[in-house]
């Protein structure tokens, strides 16, 4: 398999790329859910892992509850599918954990700090960290979008030995500077960031500058009417002071 990337959506040398997703138990399923729905619609075949520590965060979070032996992907993104297959992390015989099995990556995605250690360690001790250690090992690329704060010393030693290592890191960190309006948009703002990384270009959000080749001027004009409007300061539905409301 030619693992190279072309750049356009979701196609690899013009056939569909085929990606291992692994989910962690860090804050960031809504995340997820996106992720893989969009994946779903591009890529030949998505194979998911989530860890137990995930399970947990995903019902927290999205209010699903899931079993590693009963996964259902209606139950993430709405619809069945015959191109995700899912995986308990405890198998380590899966064909995702062997090289010889063919992928253009992985993204992991909430990466925990746990796993994320476990992968700059080279440890294996379950099949998300297995076949995170295959995709480097084979030379393929690896998305990582890690998720924790205020961050270590350990974490970040341990982020930069994985990015020696060719690993993306895509921190979830998404910006204000598109104006995001809904939780949704700061999620799109996000995946769009992952799927840049795994060479899969999709337009969620306006690209700065994609509207005039010279945008800067343009987008702090743009910034600025929304603050004078009041409408980055009822992102989430709430006004951020009381002067806000009675201007
Ligand atoms: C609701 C919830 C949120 C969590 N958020 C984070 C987080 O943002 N980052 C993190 O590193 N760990 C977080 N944790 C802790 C991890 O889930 C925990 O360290 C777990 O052992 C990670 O295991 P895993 O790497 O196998 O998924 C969270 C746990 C819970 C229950």
């Amino acid at each position: 398999m030619n693992t190279s990337h072309d750049g356009t959506f979701g196609s690899t040398n013009g056939r569909r790329p085929i990606w291992i997703l692994g989910v962690t138990g860090a804050s960031g399923m809504p995340y997820v859910i996106r992720l893989l729905d969009l994946l779903e619609q591009c890529c030949e075949e998505v194979h998911v892992v989530f860890s137990e520590a995930a399970l947990r965060v995903l019902q927290e979070e999205q209010g699903v509850k899931l079993r590693p032996a009963r996964m259902d992907c209606e139950a993430l993104i709405g619809r069945k599918s015959r191109s995700v297959y899912f995986y308990s992390n405890r198998d380590i015989g899966a064909a995702i954990a062997s090289g010889s099995f063919l992928t253009d990556g992985m993204v992991i995605a909430p990466l925990s700090m746990g796993t994320l250690g476990a992968v700059a360690n080279g440890l294996c001790s379950n099949l998300i960290h297995r076949a995170a250690d295959v995709v480097i090992k084979e030379g393929r690329r690896l998305v990582l979008v890690p998720r924790e704060t205020p961050l270590s010393s350990i974490h970040l030693e341990n982020m930069l030995t994985l990015a020696r290592n060719q690993a993306r890191i895509v921190p979830a960190m998404p910006g204000f500077y598109q104006n995001p309006e809904t939780i949704d948009d700061l999620v799109d703002m996000m995946v769009m960031k992952i799927l840049d990384q795994m060479g899969i270009h999709r337009e969620l959000v306006p690209r700065w500058g994609a509207d005039r080749p010279s945008g800067g001027e343009h987008q702090v004009e743009k910034a600025s009417q929304h603050l004078s409007q009041g409408r980055v300061a009822t992102v989430f539905g709430l006004p951020m002071r009381e002067e806000d409301e009675e201007r």
